[in-house]
């Protein structure tokens, strides 16, 4: 189905998650990014909303592609930060700054990890927040706004 409403999802993809599929597939599954990505497309697709996805290695690109949502918004984000979750004011204050509701997704269980991941710049801040149940973590945070966003 094509774009049926103005409603639109921006999903943010922090650094070395291009390398999905090939890195530590313990902690973060077999899945590319890329077909995370593709499954995400066709999910907004069935609802008929519109969709970007977007992954820098770079705090600065994140932070300006945040910036750029001030000239063409977005109804809502999914923001995984990866190592940025833990160090990153920068980009939460962008987000605080664009004032877009996001939700927090992280493919592992951050809790359940090293006790410098349990730290998040973003969780006071999230709608909510998704940690530890893989790939799946990005289609159901994708559902909740979908929902959220169709009935505003
Ligand atoms: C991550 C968890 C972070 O601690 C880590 O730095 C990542 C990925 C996750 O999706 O589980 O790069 O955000």
């Amino acid at each position: 189905m094509a774009q049926l409403s103005s409603k639109s999802v921006l999903v943010l993809h922090g650094p070395n998650l291009n390398l999905l599929g090939l890195r530590e597939p313990d902690h973060y599954g077999s899945d590319t990014l890329e077909s995370i990505n593709n499954q995400l497309k066709q999910h907004a697709d069935d609802a008929g909303i519109g969709i970007d996805t977007f992954q820098s290695n770079h705090e600065g690109e994140l932070v300006e592609r945040i910036h750029s949502l001030a000239r063409a918004p977005v109804d809502f984000i999914i923001i995984n930060p990866a190592a940025f979750t833990h160090t990153s004011v920068a980009l939460r204050d962008a987000l605080s700054a664009v004032k877009i509701p996001f939700i927090e997704v992280h493919l592992s269980n951050i809790y359940a990890r090293e006790s410098f991941r349990h730290h998040s710049y973003f969780s006071d801040l999230a709608v909510g927040v998704i940690s530890g149940l893989g790939a799946r973590g990005y289609s159901l945070a994708l559902n909740y706004a979908i929902n959220t966003i169709t009935r505003a």
